[in-house]
């Protein structure tokens, strides 16, 4: 309740655009038998597909479809924003950059507070306009991958030349685009800049006009001139500080200055023998995903139906205890002590099982936190890359909301996050998901807000590649994660049969399983409700989910993306 009087209209839009997306169909995945981009948008993934034709590697495609897709896909991809880049090389080696937003200096645990402390609603909150601006990530973190990750053939100029040239030659505006951006007309309206340049001042960009954004492309050639650094201290940076400046925003120059993307230690855990390799915090993807295939990993679901009440039930309890877990405990490790070991142990997700009701539902106000071992916006997307040595990457980056802030720093065309909502603003009460979220999730001043992202890569048996796959949709994403990876291990569904079956999602609170728009039939909700389940009765589509997987016998890269929402096939050669 808290969180729809804060979002009012705007909530109900996101709601509605989510709704109104195509129903599910089935088809055979894309079939290259060299390289695979799946990301949201065909255009962005023939960027990468360009890229690693004239002898790119996988990390090469990934940067070059990011900085793409901030130009085709502007509700989500993104440079005022930040994500997780995850990547295993052909040698078998993982690793993580992590460049998620960071909070700006002046910000603080009540920072979103009014002097009532109650959380400030609207402009001036942790969700729309410029107070609610993390410090972007995505420039510096494309930046450490190259140097590190690159295959040393491509410069960061050529690298950006393919968005630089979208952005000022413009691009063919798709059904869904249109469709997006007139859908968000009132959270588009609230920024003149915005307005101006994504609505044209309400005469609203119809399917098959180009969509030029000069301003855009005049930053992207900035980029190209000055390097990474041009954008955290050059004129981009000077641009969006006058912006924060005359909009009461938080973030400075130093802010932007002292921006550090950071190279992280996958989470890895075992499902019923494959190696999952996944997200360590800032986000909790990885380590609630762990915890939750390892309490699945003792039933044998494969003896369930795949759309069954059966399977759906066990899920749920799994999900439920986990994100009672993720409430409690998770953060930024930078700042806080958070128990992963203890949390993705597979000792605790026996403990964990042995509390569920194989025949009834738990309800979320009996399950609590438990008691692992030792310390140690609805809009994101996600994008893979498989290139012909076999070297993969699985990245998820965001603005949070859709569109972000809604907020545009003047003369860049850049459109800032509001990443900030994904802190606890006020511990105890919940964000734009309806997510609880705990101490360990305070804001402070340089900390990372906790994150649901949850890229992952999954090895067959012989350690070898099998899939990868992400998706967005806030905390959503780790379930959306959890049904594609027991899809396919559990119910041997291909990466497309694995993206497009029906979802659920649970997360302890509020209490109630949703399902999707004909994911779920009469039958299985009366049998949930009778075991004592509350079923959502809103539908949603779950997730924008984007995989690819490698073809046993043939080596063949399967590229599948999601009937939901995404804007074309995968591209792969
Ligand atoms: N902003 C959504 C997430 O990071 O989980």
């Amino acid at each position: 309740m808290n969180t729809l009087r804060r979002l009012g209209p705007i909530f109900l839009i996101v709601v509605f655009i989510n709704a109104s997306v195509a129903p599910i169909a089935a088809r055979e995945p894309v079939r290259g038998r060299r390289g695979m981009v799946a990301s949201t948008n065909e255009v962005a993934s023939r960027v990468g597909v360009d890229i690693m034709k004239r002898g790119g590697n996988a990390v090469d495609a990934a940067i070059a479809v990011a900085f793409a897709l901030a130009v085709t896909h502007p509700a989500a991809g993104n440079l005022g924003g930040g994500g997780f880049m995850m990547i295993r090389l052909k040698d078998g080696h993982s690793t993580a950059i992590d460049y998620r937003e960071m909070a700006p200096a002046a910000a603080h645990r009540d920072v979103y507070l009014d002097k009532n402390g109650n959380l400030i609603e609207g402009e001036g909150g942790s969700l729309i306009g410029y107070r609610a601006v993390g410090v972007p990530g995505t420039v510096r973190g494309m930046d450490l991958a190259l140097k590190k990750y690159g295959s040393g053939k491509f410069t960061w100029n050529q690298l950006v030349e393919p968005a630089r040239r979208l952005a000022a030659t413009g691009f063919t505006v798709t059904h869904s685009l249109a469709r997006s951006l007139k859908s968000n007309d009132e959270y588009l309206s609230k920024y003149a800049e915005t307005k101006r340049i994504y609505l044209r001042n309400g005469n609203f960009y119809r399917e098959g006009e180009i969509f030029r954004q000069p301003e855009l492309a005049a930053t992207f050639a900035r980029l190209q001139r000055f390097g990474p650094n041009e954008f955290y201290e050059g004129e981009t940076a000077r641009l969006i500080v006058a912006d924060m400046k005359r909009n009461n925003g938080l973030m400075t120059l130093e802010d932007l200055r002292d921006y550090v993307a950071k190279e992280r230690t996958p989470l890895r855990g075992n499902y019923r023998g494959h190696e999952i390799i996944s997200m360590p915090p800032p986000s909790s993807g990885g380590a609630v995903l762990i915890q939750m295939l390892n309490i699945l990993e003792g039933y044998d679901l494969s003896k369930l139906e795949a759309s069954s009440s059966d399977r759906y039930h066990l899920m749920t309890e799994a999900m439920r205890r986990a994100f009672a877990d993720r409430a409690e405990y998770m953060g930024d490790t930078d700042f806080v002590k958070v128990p992963i070991a203890g949390l993705i142990d597979k000792a605790y997700a026996t403990k964990l099982r042995a509390t569920i009701n194989t025949e009834r539902a738990s309800t979320s106000a009996e399950v609590r936190a438990g008691r692992p071992a030792g310390y140690e916006s609805e809009d994101t997307t996600h994008f893979t890359v498989v290139d012909a040595d076999g070297n993969a990457v699985a990245n998820t980056y965001t603005l949070n909301n859709s569109y972000g802030s809604a907020a545009m720093a003047k003369g860049t065309g850049i459109l800032l996050n509001d990443e900030m909502d994904d802190f606890a603003a006020k511990p105890g009460t919940p964000n734009l998901y309806g997510l609880i979220q705990g101490e360990r999730n305070a804001v402070a001043p340089k900390k990372r807000p906790l994150s649901a992202m949850t890229p992952t890569i999954v090895l067959r048996k012989d350690g070898s590649l099998w899939f990868t796959v992400g998706s967005p949709g806030g905390p959503t994403i780790i379930n959306t994660v959890l049904c594609i990876i027991t899809n396919v291990i559990d119910y041997e569904m291909n990466i497309q049969q694995a993206i497009d079956a029906p979802r659920i999602h649970h997360q302890w609170l509020p209490d109630e399983l949703v399902g999707e728009p004909f994911g779920l039939s009469g039958d299985t909700v009366r049998a949930l409700t009778s075991r004592g389940h509350t079923v959502a009765e809103k539908r949603r589509y779950l997730g924008d989910a984007e995989g690819i997987m490698i073809e046993e016998k043939t080596g063949i890269r399967l590229g599948a993306t999601d009937p939901r929402r995404s804007d074309g096939p995968a591209v792969g050669y």
